[in-house]
């Protein structure tokens, strides 16, 4: 199964990515988690991806399509993986879409989770995710039982640099001027499904699998 997560910064496409590949037992591909590791180690794409991140701004298409077709391709993912993240923008669209033809492979389903603005900037605000092995907490709907600690690993929690409210604001502007439009481009193709992400994350959960068997 071959999915991508489609929706703006903080509607769940993370948390739904996560549970989905348990589930599937298949991968979940986070560009913005392979970008935050990048940062972390210091690496040149790191400090490349910060100047842009840490404003909120994409990380530019040639960048992120390098990252791609070296994850998707030349790793061994046989039952599939979910996107979560990219692609960003008409131009990685149409580059992914490249290089599934080149490797006679297709998608299975866009899911596009929707939700409205405050929420979505609510949900950012009090988001907090695990150092050491990405799990999403929120300190309003689904805090931790340890204050600053993950249930999972014990791993430190912490707070993104692009989850303050100037730089959250930037990112939905981005997104609906750089990444909507992708709905469009999906949808031409016959593979978009939308969700109705609104609702608690078992909820969505159910929303995401109704579509899937439909
Ligand atoms: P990225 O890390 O992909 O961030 P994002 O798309 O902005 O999305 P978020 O991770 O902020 O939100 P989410 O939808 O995953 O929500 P989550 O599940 O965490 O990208 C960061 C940056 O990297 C970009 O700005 C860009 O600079 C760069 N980048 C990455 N990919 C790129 C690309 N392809 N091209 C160019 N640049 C790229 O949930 C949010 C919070 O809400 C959590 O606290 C969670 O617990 C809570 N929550 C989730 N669901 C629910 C629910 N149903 N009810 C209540 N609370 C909920």
């Amino acid at each position: 199964m071959k999915l991508i997560m489609l929706g703006p910064p903080g509607v769940g496409k993370g948390t739904q990515a996560q549970q989905l590949s348990k589930e599937f037992g298949i991968p979940q591909i986070s560009t913005g988690d392979i970008l935050r590791d990048a940062i972390q180690k210091k690496t040149v794409l790191g400090e490349k991806a910060n100047t842009f991140m840490s404003k909120g701004e994409l990380v530019p298409d040639e960048v992120m399509l390098g990252i791609i077709q070296e994850t998707l391709f030349s790793e061994h993912a046989p039952e599939g993986y979910i996107l979560d993240g990219f692609p960003r923008t008409i131009a990685q669209a149409e580059g992914l879409q490249n290089l599934f033809e080149e490797h006679n492979d297709a998608l299975n389903a866009v899911l596009s989770l929707e939700a409205d603005e405050n929420q979505i900037v609510r949900r950012l605000s009090s988001r907090r995710t695990c150092r050491n092995c990405n799990a999403l907490y929120n300190l309003l709907t689904m805090p931790p039982k340890i204050e600053g600690k993950c249930d999972l690993c014990s791993g430190n929690l912490y707070q993104r640099d692009d989850d303050r409210i100037e730089t959250i604001q930037n990112r939905l502007r981005v997104y609906k001027q750089q990444t909507e439009p992708l709905i469009g481009f999906y949808k031409s193709l016959g593979v978009l499904k939308s969700i109705n992400a609104s609702g608690a994350p078992e909820e969505v959960q159910k929303n995401i699998k109704r579509q899937l068997e439909d």
